[in-house]
């Protein structure tokens, strides 16, 4: 059996060296390569004339494809930032008869953009598998070492990447690889040579942005307002990037407005929902203007790079060729939450409630905030009047206020997770002038159980555990969710024995 294959594979290279004679030089090469790779794998040999034949630098490899590469711009040293990848993809000669058995590499890679060699990367051991004549593999983490003379073309080789759809990229080096020979044992060919242009996606100046949603607006910091907003940042590449605090230069259709600022950007392909900060100058005309326009029209905001862009001097002169568009919706309508802040809300009698109003509400809380964990600090604090007033009852009835919120809801939730809270609420007014309203609110409670309600409701939260309290309109129009139903037992209707 093993005869018979060593003979099929011995002939198929027999007849490609005698097509292959009378072409040019490459072929010749060719057919020396896969006589080698034959040769080691059915007899174990590799003399010095294959190690010679494969250290070329078109030899085995004939071409590459970086299907999926993160690069992570957080190391100190900005010129050495790491990279991995999760697939490459090799193609190699294609040798009659025979499926090279690789099963793992490690690479020597040297970086070379518009000529200029910018970087290298020695990836560690890696796994590898052999399909027909492709090659696919991966590597860890590794180390992209910038030349000291290569500073200024590396960096435009990230405003390359920055602002382009594709940008081609010459790979060159040389892989080892091991080979499992069975019987023979394992070896281990080094310096396989390769180079080839890798065509690289790029940001396309990840434009446009996509407004999602405003999550707060801050005037504590003088002659500024601050807007937080959940953007969406869609990566058309195949790159996955960190590239720590990243700030861009921001005007209006009349003139600059400030600087919006992203705290430990990380973009994977495709959608990133990440928070934006964009600090409006209100000493610049422009801001003003953006502000009043935006009652009465869409804005757009142009983000340019800029010098201070990224405090990475590498990523800084890359990255400040960047420019993109984000639309600020008209009065900011029609941009949604990810889902409702809370759920399944319910209301209890305590045995006290008659005489102080206290009740006990429970309900289940979670992120509107795509994904971002949030922090319950004040549910309402001194001087504020947060309230679910009834809705939908009857027009006497609508707008009493059912209850009020205490500074007794405190809670923590991950961005995907939920948690049901129970806590003290002050029921509304129990004077003898709202008797009416009452018996008409239990008696839809006691009919449906449950009370439909609208919130007015300024919270004080942390989102992504920032440390930035906000003052987050949580109300019934804000929010867009309509009506919250409150669910209410058979104890509800107990609280008609306030009344005298
Ligand atoms: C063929 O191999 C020789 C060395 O063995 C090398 O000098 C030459 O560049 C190779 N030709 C090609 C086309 O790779
Ligand atoms: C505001 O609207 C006016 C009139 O349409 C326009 O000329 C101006 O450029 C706008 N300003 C901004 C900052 O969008
Ligand atoms: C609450 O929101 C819903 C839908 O957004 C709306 O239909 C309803 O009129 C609102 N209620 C009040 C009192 O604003």
């Amino acid at each position: 059996m093993k005869l018979s294959l060593k003979t099929i594979a011995l002939g198929a290279v027999v007849a490609s060296m005698a097509v292959a004679a009378p072409i040019e030089k490459r072929e010749t090469n060719a057919s020396r390569i896969t006589a080698c790779f034959i040769g080691l794998v059915f007899t174990g040999a590799w003399p010095g004339s294959c190690q010679a034949a494969v250290a070329v630098n078109m030899g085995l490899i004939q071409s590459i494809a970086i299907n999926q590469m993160t690069m992570d711009f957080t190391p100190a040293d900005p010129w050495a930032p790491t990279t991995s990848s999760d697939s490459v993809v090799a193609t190699m000669l294609s040798i009659p008869g025979l499926t090279l058995p690789i099963t793992s590499i490690r690479q020597h890679i040297i970086l070379i953009d518009n000529g200029v060699q910018i970087g290298n990367i020695e990836t560690p051991w890696a796994d590898a598998s052999v399909s027909g004549s492709t090659l696919t593999t991966s590597f860890p983490t590794s180390t992209l070492g910038v030349f000291s003379d290569a500073h200024t073309a590396f960096s435009s080789f990230v405003g390359s990447i920055s602002t382009k759809a594709e940008h081609p990229l010459t790979l060159r080096g040389s892989v080892d690889a091991k080979l499992n020979l069975g019987l023979l044992g394992t070896r281990t060919i080094p310096g396989i040579g390769f180079e080839a242009v890798v065509p690289m996606t790029g940001l396309n100046n990840l434009d446009p942005i996509e407004y999602k949603y405003l999550i707060d607006t801050n005037f504590d910091s003088p002659g500024f307002i601050y807007l937080t907003t959940i953007i969406n940042i869609v990566n058309p590449s195949h790159l996955t990037l960190k590239l720590g605090d990243v700030a861009f230069d921001t005007a209006a259709a009349s003139g600059r407005v400030g600087v919006s600022t992203i705290k430990d950007l990380a973009l994977v392909p495709g959608d990133n929902y990440v928070m934006s900060a964009t600090g409006l100058d209100m000493s610049l005309p422009a801001s003003t203007d953006f502000l009043t326009n935006l009652s009465s029209a869409d804005g757009v905001l142009t983000l340019t790079g800029f010098e201070g862009t990224s405090s990475d001097v590498a990523l800084n002169a890359g990255l400040g060729a960047m420019t993109s568009k984000l639309v600020v919706p008209q009065n900011f309508e029609g941009s949604v939450m990810s889902q409702s802040p809370f759920k399944d809300w319910s209301l209890k009698t305590l045995p006290s409630t008659n005489t102080d109003r206290k009740v006990e509400i429970t309900a289940t809380f979670q992120s509107p905030y795509y994904g971002f964990p949030l922090e319950m600090v004040h549910a309402t604090e001194p001087g504020m009047e947060n309230f679910a007033s009834v809705n939908n009852v009857s027009p006497t009835a609508n707008s009493m206020r059912l209850f009020l919120f205490e500074d007794t809801l405190t809670y923590s939730v991950s961005g995907t997770g939920t948690v049901t809270v129970t806590f003290t609420a002050t029921l509304g007014s129990l004077a003898s002038s709202s008797k009416a309203r009452w018996e008409e609110v239990i008696a839809y409670g006691s009919a449906n159980g449950y009370v439909p309600v609208d919130f007015s409701w300024i919270a004080n939260v942390i989102v992504n555990n920032d440390g930035i309290s906000r003052y987050v309109d949580w109300n019934n129009f804000s929010t867009g969710l309509g009506d919250v139903n409150i669910a209410v037992g058979s104890d509800f209707a107990s609280i008609l024995n306030a009344f005298p």
